[in-house]
């Protein structure tokens, strides 16, 4: 069991920030990734469709043996709640109880911040976690439908006109709130955080929510005596619902280096007898 990958899977390329991280502090970790790039974006789709497209990814996931799942997708992880540990008889986490835990740690002055996508924001899924863990806190929250378009079209320069305008548009009325703690309650974030840092400023820490992810994955791991044992570097596989090309392409951005691994096609229907048949 131990020597099983780790499965993460995210509604597109957001999550490999999350493998990033994964592939860091886990290098010995074989990982098998799932993007649902044909559906991509999961964020602006009613919560009835996110569960449905959710409860596919993890038995698709759950077919590969995984021995911990990660939703690496605020959106997923916000419509899931945090109360989901476990997926069927494996270990599950989303990104929002690690990253809601290490901002409550970390605030000062009791103001934390929290952009997501629509259905992350509308979920009230972060308040509600934030406030279950310090009641004392006050959450400001908004929704930022233009990021993950840009970041999935490339437009990720701190000095891109269209960034800095996005940024500026989303981020005032949060910044208007004095918060000292912000969290990217998006997977896709991280991709734009120097944009975000320059505009929020140096005294706001900004919280990754997949890099929290992984560090839980790695707490977890450790504590159920689940980690490799293997010396050599893990292996990384991912899947994609659209074309294999295009996740090549564009999935090292997210990486900051080579995919080194191969890239699987799955199809919709797949997913959806997975859902049918579970593991
Ligand atoms: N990476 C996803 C998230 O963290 C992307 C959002 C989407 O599919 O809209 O929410």
């Amino acid at each position: 069991m131990n020597e099983c990958a780790i499965g993460v899977f995210d509604s597109g390329l957001g999550g490999l920030t999350c493998v990033k991280e994964l592939n860091r502090i886990l290098p010995n970790e074989n990982i098998v990734y799932f993007g649902d790039t044909a559906r991509v974006p999961y964020g602006t789709r009613s919560r009835e469709t996110i569960m449905e497209y959710a409860e596919q990814d993890i038995n698709f996931i759950k077919k590969h043996n995984a021995k911990l799942i990660i939703a690496a997708c605020g959106t997923v992880s916000s419509v899931l709640g945090a109360d989901k540990k476990n997926a069927g008889n494996i270990p599950f986490t989303g990104v929002l109880l690690p990253t809601a835990q290490t901002a409550c740690k970390i605030t000062k002055n009791g103001r934390i911040g929290v952009i997501g996508t629509p259905a992350t924001i509308n979920s009230g899924a972060y308040v509600k976690a934030i406030k279950n863990i310090r009641p004392d806190v006050s959450v400001t929250g908004n929704a930022c439908p233009l990021f993950v378009p840009l970041v999935e079209y490339g437009f990720t320069g701190k000095d891109d006109p269209i960034v800095k305008l996005a940024v500026e548009k989303y981020l005032a009325p949060i910044k208007a709130c004095d918060v000292d703690v912000l969290i990217l309650g998006c997977t896709h974030y991280p991709m734009i955080k120097d944009a975000i840092s320059e505009y929020m400023g140096s005294s706001v820490s900004l919280i990754s929510s997949s890099g929290e992810a992984a560090k839980y994955a790695l707490a977890l791991l450790t504590e159920k005596n689940m980690l490799s044992g293997r010396s050599e570097t893990g292996k990384n596989v991912y899947y994609t619902s659209d074309s294999i090309e295009l996740f090549e392409e564009n999935a090292h951005a997210f990486l900051g280096d080579t995919i080194g691994g191969e890239v699987h096609k799955v199809g919709i229907d797949e997913l959806i007898s997975a859902a049918q048949d579970p593991a």
